[in-house]
């Protein structure tokens, strides 16, 4: 059963700034009705008041992705305002660096391994676990989960547990698609290559990362948040109804398998 975006619910998680930000807003601006998150309240409710601006019917709800008991909360949030939910973005993520510099796996401490993995990986878990049993009542569902050109080639330039987190993703959503499928919810991944944001900027020499990229790109250029956005208004569209367990690269062309 198809339905109009106009009724359909989108949850962003992640989204009160950067590439989550730009992924509500796009979905706002296609009609949906979105929910923002993040872990900071003031910040979740300051970008979801900046997307109901646009004539968007936007509501910010605060939650630790990584957090079971947060994530409960956040789905009867869902439940009792909406009733429903059509599109799971699982966007939060993190990237912590040691001094400006992705560590060394001989270098890194177990706590950004087991902090990263929680929130990229078992994050998205815990939401897309939440968000079936809404869409399998009306038999319509989009997963798209952001991983990272990370997850899918050596860059040379981030941490080996960030990358695990995100080729984990990409593993999680094909066996989650093959699951779902019979149930018209479609599961996919969308690999941003760099993009410019808070989370690029953590680099001690972002701008020499940058550089690095353009000169190793196609495209000559690095992405910015809506390249992202517009990639997953389509997944989460009609259009891609019969796309399921894919990976879309958004990198310029820095990765091409
Ligand atoms: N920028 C890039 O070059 C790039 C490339 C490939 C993939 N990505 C991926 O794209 C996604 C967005 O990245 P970005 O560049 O937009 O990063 P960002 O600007 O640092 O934004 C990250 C977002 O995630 C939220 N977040 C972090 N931990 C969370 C948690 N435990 N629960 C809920 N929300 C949480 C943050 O809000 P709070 O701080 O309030 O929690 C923030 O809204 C990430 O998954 C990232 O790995 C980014």
């Amino acid at each position: 059963m198809a339905n109009d975006n106009d009724t359909r619910v989108a949850l962003v998680t992640g989204s009160n700034q950067g590439i989550g930000y730009a992924i509500a807003g796009r979905l706002a601006a296609d009609g949906m009705r979105v929910v923002l998150n993040g872990r900071r309240a003031a910040a979740v409710a300051e970008a979801a008041k900046k997307v109901a601006a646009t004539g968007a019917d936007a509501t910010g709800i605060a939650a630790d992705v990584s957090s079971e008991q947060a994530v409960a909360r956040l789905f009867e949030e869902i439940q009792s305002r909406y009733g429903r939910l059509d599109v799971v973005v699982n966007n939060a993520g993190i990237a912590p660096r040691i001094e400006g510099r992705s560590a060394r796996v001989e270098d890194t401490p177990l706590d950004y391994w087991q902090r990263t993995i929680a929130v990229n990986l078992t994050g998205a878990f815990l939401v897309s676990r939440a968000a079936l049993s809404l869409m399998k009542a009306r038999r319509w569902g989009r997963i798209i989960n952001i991983s990272s050109q990370s997850g899918r080639m050596y860059t040379g330039f981030g941490s080996a547990y960030y990358a695990a987190s995100k080729a984990g993703l990409i593993g999680f959503s094909r066996v989650l698609a093959g699951e779902v499928g019979e149930y018209g919810i479609t599961v996919n991944c969308v690999s941003p290559g760099r993009i410019k944001t808070a989370m690029a900027a953590t680099f001690a020499n972002a701008d020499r990362v940058d550089q690095q990229y353009i000169d190793r790109t196609p495209l000559r250029k690095v992405g910015y948040p809506d390249d992202v956005a517009g990639a997953v208004s389509f997944l989460a569209s009609d259009a891609a109804s019969f796309i399921t367990g894919a990976v879309l690269d958004i990198t310029g062309g820095f990765f091409m398998p």
